[in-house]
This record gives C-alpha cells, sequence and structure tokens, in this order.
C-alpha cells in the first residue's frame, strides 16, 4: 500500500526508545548546520532528536549558532551577543556551506519549535556564552518561556556545558528534562553517577573521547541515559551501540539510523 506522506506513520516522540539518533545541529551534513533546512533534512532522515545551539543576541532573543563569533558560519564579523536580532537575521548563514544556501537566515529559536512541535524530540543546547550572574533575566528564562509557550515540555531535552543551567531551568519548569554536558572543569573528581545525583539531570551527555567504561556501567545501575557525541563514522557507531549507549548525536544522522537499525534489528 502506497502511503500519502501525511499518512505516513509518525515516529514516537519519546525518549525512553532504547537508542536515539540525534541529528547534530541538524542534518549537517548536507545543509548548513543550525539552519531550518538541516533541521528539516534530519526530520526526513527519520532522526529521532535534533540537537541546535541557542544564545542571545544584545536584546535578549534566542537565536540559533553554534559559535560565539559570527565569521566562520555566516557573512558577519565580531562576537554574536554583541548584535541585535535585527543585525543577526540580515545575515546570511548559508552561503558558506554553498550557493545552494545562499541566503539562508540563522533561526530565531521560535521559528525552530514552530516546525519541530510534534514531529522530532528536541535538544536545545544553552551555550556558556549566554549564561549569565543573574539567574532572573537569564537565557534560561527565554528559553524555558518559548518551550511552555509552545506547549512543548514533554518534547524539549535542555543541555549545557554550565552546570548552573540545570536548576535553574527546574526552578523555571521542573517537566522540562536537562541534560548534563560533561564539563572536565566544573565536575572536579565527581562521577558521573555523582553529578547525577547533584544535578538531578535526565541525561549525561559527554564526547565520544571522554566517555569511561565505567561510566557506561554506572549510569546502567542509576538508569541515567548516555548520549554520546559527535560520532560521523559507522564502526564508532556500531561500537558504541554494541556498549549499550542510549543515544548518538552525528552530523549523518542518515547514516546512523541505518546502522543502528541494522544492528538493533539483529540484536
Ligand atoms: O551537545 C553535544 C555537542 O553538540 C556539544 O558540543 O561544540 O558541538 O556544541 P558542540
Ligand atoms: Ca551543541
Amino acid at each position: 500500500m502506497h502511503l500519502q506522506n501525511s499518512e505516513k506513520k509518525k515516529p514516537a516522540l519519546t525518549f525512553s526508545k532504547p537508542f536515539l539518533v540525534i541529528a547534530h545541529r541538524g542534518d549537517s551534513i548536507s545543509a548548513p548546520e543550525n539552519t531550518l533546512p538541516a533541521f528539516q533534512r534530519a526530520i526526513d532522515a527519520g532522526a529521532d532528536m535534533i540537537e541546535l545551539d541557542v544564545q542571545l543576541t544584545s536584546d535578549n532573543v534566542p537565536v540559533v549558532f553554534h559559535d560565539a563569533t559570527l565569521e566562520k558560519h555566516s557573512n558577519g564579523f565580531g562576537v554574536l551577543s554583541d548584535f541585535p536580532v535585527k543585525k543577526i537575521r540580515s545575515l546570511d548563514a548559508g552561503s558558506w556551506f554553498s550557493k545552494a544556501f545562499a541566503g539562508e537566515k540563522i533561526p530565531l529559536l521560535t521559528e525552530v519549535l514552530e516546525l519541530v512541535k510534534n514531529r522530532i524530540l528536541l535538544n536545545i543546547e544553552i551555550k556558556p556564552e549566554s549564561v549569565t550572574e543573574n539567574a532572573d533575566s537569564g537565557i534560561e528564562y527565554k528559553v524555558c518561556e518559548l518551550v511552555r509557550l509552545f506547549g512543548m515540555e514533554e518534547q524539549v531535552l535542555i543541555s549545557s556545558f554550565d552546570y548552573r543551567v540545570f536548576e535553574r531551568v527546574h526552578n523555571i519548569d521542573p517537566a522540562i528534562k536537562t541534560g548534563l554536558l560533561y564539563n572536565r572543569e566544573q565536575s572536579g573528581r565527581l562521577s558521573p553517577a555523582e553529578l547525577m545525583q547533584t544535578y538531578q539531570t535526565f541525561s549525561f551527555h559527554c564526547s565520544r573521547w571522554q566517555l569511561r567504561k565505567k561510566w557506561i556501567k554506572e549510569c546502567r545501575q542509576i538508569g541515567v541515559p548516555i548520549y554520546v557525541y559527535t560520532v560521523n563514522g559507522r564502526r564508532t557507531m556500531r561500537s558504541l551501540i554494541k556498549k549499550g549507549i542510549a543515544g548518538i548525536f552525528s552530523d549523518k544522522p542518515e547514516r546512523l539510523k541505518e546502522v543502528s537499525g541494522r544492528l538493533l534489528a539483529t540484536g
């Protein structure tokens, strides 16, 4: 039977799948990272979750961009947070990738929420550059406010390398999940299990280079999923899935979907 697009089976929006294919900055191998086309392609590739980076403009609008400075992934110059949203929105964030994406804008977080609502899980990474001492007017409020406005509390996971973010998010809205991005300086000698106990996050995130065998065991014992970034090679994908990692961030979600699908189907 041939299904129309609208009739196609929608992916289940749940964090409790045994393995999550996470599109790192969207499908960033086939479109400029952290742009709407990259996010749309991640949805089309059948990823379970999109990961993106969010920071604030000088007039406090959450926008989606990875680097603190503009030059590598747009035609702007200088520090993103020094400019108002109007200026940020006038930049071209696609030409650096290819002519086909010329004129692509740096997305507003609201645009992404609108695009992904009820379609795919979303991991919003709050960049440390935008986290301020003052918790009351910070980026955490802006982001949570929008997630609530869109009614997406169940669909979103907020992560950060800055551990101050978690308590703030929990206080603003306990329904929104948080993920701890392992940061050696802030962790001191604490193990992942101790970090989970301290910060009460839903998940533990680390790079493939940081990951330790004992961390996998520890997290399994306490029922905390480990999500590992950024993996694009098939061999490493396979090896991590076999070790029981609960999710992988990849610039190539289509490949990860294929590799994980095969492995998990054959047990
Ligand atoms: O959230 C995982 C990963 O995206 C963290 O590193 O530098 O790609 O934001 P980065
Ligand atoms: Ca990120």
